[in-house]
């Protein structure tokens, strides 16, 4: 059992496999050039596998897939079923443009539940967050992966001033679309123009909806970033992740490993433990694994202030977010 030292019981790993992407969301990748990780410093497959079954020996139930974006890596599909042979609930977050040439994997992986990133339900506001002309890509496939049965959760990242008036149009969405929509109050991360007036707060976004429709909390598991609410006779949900404003960290579970083999004990933590390095070297990654929880904070990576008002992004140690992979 992986432990940290406030008797957080971690058994969730996010597993980054590139930091490349095919998309270019303002918000996630740093505002200068970035060069992506090149291969030989990414985790081939035989170490993910390795890794991942390290951390499977020690209690981990739930393996989530990131990037970057995941589905652009090579050899993606013989990673995902060779992570499927592990006994865990295995899942993905994807910006939607590949999961088409996906459908049989993950029908083989036995995968039934995947989140995409959709920021904006009109195609000219797509290009602009994403700089690539794919918005009816990524909302046909949404659909293709309802059709087959999928659960879709759709991660809306709300922004002041560009997606704030979409609100209402992402509930209507739900009516006959049995879609899982999640606002995400924006968060800052090394180079993404963060400032605390785009950030639109858990209650501005209940205020919002509340409108025009009226809505009730559903009940989620401990783990679960999203509030999660419905608005009676909808198909679909709607939930907000509201690390900003009322953060969920009291029941995290979760730990990630970036692409380049780095143990982040939280989405903020600015210390990462490399555990590459040491599985290249023959030596037994597992004490690293353990001290690196045990070090965790008990909140936010103990960098985010209560008041995220005063916050200046520049001031935060932290990678830029499409090296963590969310
Ligand atoms: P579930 O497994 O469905 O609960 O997924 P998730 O919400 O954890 O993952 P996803 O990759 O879809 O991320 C959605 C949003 O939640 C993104 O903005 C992530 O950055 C954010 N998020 C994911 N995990 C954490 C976390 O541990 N802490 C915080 N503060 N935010 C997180
Ligand atoms: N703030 C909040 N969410 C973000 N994501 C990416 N960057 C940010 C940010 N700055 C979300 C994306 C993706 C998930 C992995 O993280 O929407 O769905
Ligand atoms: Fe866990 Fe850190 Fe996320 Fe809080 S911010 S839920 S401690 S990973």
């Amino acid at each position: 059992m992986i432990l940290d030292s406030h008797n957080r019981i971690h058994n969730y790993l996010r597993i980054s496999l590139t930091d490349n992407c095919n998309l270019r969301c303002f918000y996630c990748m740093p505002e200068e050039e970035y060069d992506f990780t090149p291969a030989s410093r990414l985790m081939q497959k035989a170490e993910i596998d390795a890794l991942a079954r390290t951390f499977v020996a020690q209690g981990v139930k739930k393996i989530r897939l990131t990037g970057g974006e995941p589905l652009v890596r090579k050899d993606a599909a013989d990673i995902i079923l060779s992570l499927s042979r592990l006994p865990v609930e295995l899942t993905l977050t994807t910006n939607g443009t590949r999961v088409h040439s996906f459908m049989d994997v993950f029908r083989d992986a036995g995968i039934r539940s995947l989140n995409i990133s959709l920021d904006t339900l009109q195609s000219d506001k797509f290009l602009l967050v994403t700089r690539r002309d794919q918005f009816s890509l990524v909302k046909n496939n949404i659909r293709l992966l309802l059709d087959k049965g999928f659960h879709v959760k759709v991660n809306v990242v709300v922004m002041q001033g560009l997606n704030d008036t979409e609100i209402l149009d992402f509930i209507a969405w739900t009516k006959d679309t049995p879609v899982h929509v999640r606002f995400i109050e924006f968060m800052p991360f090394s180079g993404n123009r963060w400032t605390s007036n785009k950030v639109v707060t858990l209650q501005q976004i209940l205020d919002t909806i509340a409108q025009r429709y009226d809505f009730l909390p559903l009940k989620g598991d401990v783990h679960d970033t999203a509030k999660k609410f419905i608005v009676p006779g909808h198909a679909g949900t709607f939930a907000v992740i509201s690390t900003m404003t009322a953060h969920f960290c009291g029941d995290c579970n979760r730990m990630r490993l970036t692409a380049d083999g780095k143990l982040k004990n939280c989405l903020f933590s600015q210390s990462e433990t490399d555990l590459l390095t040491p599985l290249r070297n023959g030596e037994d990654v597992l004490p690293l694994i353990h001290q690196s929880i045990l070090s965790k904070a008990k909140q936010l990576g103990g960098q985010l202030p209560a008041d995220f008002q005063n916050l200046q992004a520049e001031a935060l140690l932290n990678r830029s977010m499409i090296t963590i992979g969310g």
